[in-house]
């Protein structure tokens, strides 16, 4: 086994509080395209003309027949894959305390984990752009572009968008497990999109180990993420997962 798998395995067994921060990357085994990097959405379509704020505003039927089209494909069909069932299964055992997921898939929570702060909003829920009424994705008929409330003001998704700000209370939470986590596990994020990549760097600067799980080195390598963990994160947190599982049999008297 990979020394790093082994390290991670301990330094989790032994955590007094592990917080993880996941993106894009972790639901790629689930076939939900990255924003950034090979196959990355946004080679495919420029996100300050169809992920903004304002070009919602300004265009919301071009936002969601072209971007929200593609997307929604993907997002209503995904499955959670062995990474959020091993990040699920570190919370079953007592091991992983919250998921600070940058992705709006829903696939943690469908994968069991039941602390998840979704910085990023969601796509589960849609609010009317004109009396605010919510309705949930499932509940509305996607085929009609773009979906439209009783009120007959159309509906957005409950992401945020660029040019938007994060909901507080996820923001809140967020910094506050990071400066008092002891182990932050960062998986899946190109780390570019702030304020989540500055997560990390908060809990670098509480004494927190944080080790990312990426194929490739992100800005955080070398210098906030004392360690990275070269390779996808299904498999990874599978084989992390199941070290810990046996360390802490090991323990048990
Ligand atoms: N396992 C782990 N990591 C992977 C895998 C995999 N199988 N495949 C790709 N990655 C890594 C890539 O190397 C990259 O570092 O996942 C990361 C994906 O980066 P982005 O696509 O930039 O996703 P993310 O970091 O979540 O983006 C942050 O940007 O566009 C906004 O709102 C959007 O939440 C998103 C934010």
């Amino acid at each position: 086994m990979d020394d790093l798998i082994r390290e991670t395995a301990r330094r989790l067994a032994t955590a007094r509080r592990v917080v993880a921060l996941t993106g894009a990357g972790i639901s790629v085994e689930s076939g939900i395209p990255p924003f950034r990097g090979p196959g990355g959405l946004w080679e495919k379509y420029d996100p300050m003309e169809f992920a903004h704020i304002d070009a919602l505003m300004k265009n919301p039927e071009k936002v969601w027949k072209i971007f929200m089209g593609d997307m929604k494909r993907v997002l209503l069909a995904a499955k959670p894959n062995d990474a959020h069932l091993g990040l699920a299964r570190l919370e079953f055992l007592g091991i992983l305390k919250t998921v600070i997921t940058q992705n709006v898939d829903g696939l943690h929570q469908m994968a069991g984990s039941t602390d998840v702060i979704e910085f990023h909003g969601n796509f589960a829920w849609l609010q009317c752009m004109d009396c605010g009424a919510r309705a949930e994705t499932v509940s509305v008929d996607l085929n009609i572009v773009p979906p439209r409330c009783a009120c007959s003001g159309i509906y957005r998704p409950e992401c945020v968008f660029f040019g938007e700000m994060i909901p507080r209370e996820a923001l809140v939470r967020s910094q506050e497990l990071a400066s008092t986590c002891d182990v932050m596990l960062v998986a899946g994020t190109s780390a570019i999109v702030q304020p989540a990549a500055f997560m990390p760097v908060i809990a670098r600067q509480a004494g927190a180990v944080v080790i990312e799980i990426n194929p490739e080195p992100t800005p955080l390598t070398g210098h906030t993420s004392h360690f990275l963990v070269q390779g996808k994160a299904g498999q990874v947190i599978k084989a992390v997962t199941a070290e810990v599982e046996r360390l802490l049999e090991e323990k048990r008297p």
